[in-house]
């Protein structure tokens, strides 16, 4: 997608042999960037949510392991990159996907030929993500063509946190149909939930919304409810962290409350996500591990000063307790339909086995 008219993706290679990443703890401030070279700045990145979002965290942890082989393609080394890797963030099952499919790639090579196949294999991750959200954007489209009725009138879609360019390599899940349905020319807006207690929403969603000219207006978490009452909202569009083989969808903290509204309402809910958030191993969300991150990130808020400095404040009364769980999950029952790079499902076993005949049995 394109800030101020160039076009740019959230992840990619350097001639150096070097991955370059937007700095996404310096937007919607700065747009900077950052070059990882080693296995400790990819997972530095990770952990401190210099990049985030499911897919690329995938796709970091892709190339991080990658890097780890440069100097020590030993078998000892795979499995200590991977341990690393794997431990920076719990819930987003990309992780483990998309370090499985490295370590598969190189399985059978000697190690003198494993870091540029493991290198190689991280850019085919990129590569396919990007034809991925590109084709839930078409499948989505169509949904919002339903949806619109007419189609001059404003259809106002509804998302939490971002799930859009900056969450994946480039389109997005959720945001990448808002994207298409905007360059066909549909009157499309979106109201976006701040997304406390990082504000996800706010900062990102809100940015890449407006570089690509979107029309956006942001809300406080709470305020959904009430816009869906009002008939404001014509369907909601989230992305998942973990979606499992029965269609429970794990996203970002809140969503399930969003979910809960939109069935009171009428109002379609769906997950948009890629094969690698199935999680065909998991049953049940309750079985998904939750993220419990810092209190700091609820008794601080975290903006910019008129002076041009990023900086937090704290809002929270000193010696008040805070819990910081991170991600929720909607139970396949308040899901609409789950929109894939193969098409839209309803949120079950079947209707996934469906899309993926080829998981029957596995
Ligand atoms: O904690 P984050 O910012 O990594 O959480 C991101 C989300 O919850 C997104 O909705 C999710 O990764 C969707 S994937 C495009």
């Amino acid at each position: 997608m394109k800030i101020s008219g160039v076009p740019y993706r959230t992840i990619w290679p350097l001639e150096s042999g070097a991955v370059r990443v937007i700095d996404q703890s310096r937007l919607p401030f700065e747009l900077v960037t950052l070059d990882l070279t080693t296995l400790e700045d990819a997972a530095h990145a990770i952990k401190t949510m210099v990049v985030r979002g499911a897919p690329l965290i995938g796709a970091t942890a892709a190339y991080g392991l990658a890097l780890a082989l440069r100097t020590d393609a030993s078998d000892r080394r795979i499995e200590e990159a991977t341990k690393i890797l794997g431990a920076t963030r719990p819930t987003a099952v990309n992780l483990a996907w998309a370090l499985a499919r490295v370590r598969s790639a190189i399985a059978q090579l000697a190690p003198a030929e494993r870091f540029e196949a493991a290198f190689r294999e991280a850019g085919n991750i990129c590569e396919a993500d990007v034809e991925q959200c590109r084709s839930i954007g078409a499948h989505g489209l169509e949904l919002i063509r339903q949806v619109a009725k007419s189609p001059t009138r404003r259809i106002n879609v509804l998302t939490h946190c971002n799930a859009g360019w900056l969450a994946c390599v480039d389109w997005g899940t959720a945001l990448a149909p808002v994207y298409m349905a905007h360059n066909a020319g549909i009157p499309v807006h979106v109201w976006v939930d701040e997304t406390r207690p990082r504000n996800q929403g706010a900062a990102l969603t809100a940015y890449e919304l407006g570089a690509h000219g979107v029309p956006h207006t942001v809300i406080v978490d709470n305020l959904g409810g009430l816009l869906m009452q009002r008939g404001e909202v014509d369907c909601v569009i989230v992305g998942s962290d973990r979606t499992t083989a029965c269609g429970d969808v794990c996203n970002k903290i809140g969503t399930y409350l969003k979910a809960l509204a939109a069935k009171d309402n009428n109002v379609p809910f769906y997950a948009a996500l890629p094969v690698s958030t199935l999680d065909w191993n998991l049953e049940h969300g309750r079985d998904i591990e939750i993220e419990q991150r810092s209190a700091a990130e609820v008794t601080e808020v975290t903006g910019r000063t008129g002076a041009g400095d990023i900086t937090s404040v704290r809002v929270v009364p000193a010696g008040s307790a805070a819990l910081n769980l991170a991600f929720d999950v909607t139970p396949a029952r308040l899901v609409t339909g789950i929109i894939t790079e193969r098409g839209v499902c309803p949120a079950s076993r079947e209707g996934l086995l469906g899309l993926y005949p080829e998981r029957r049995g596995a």
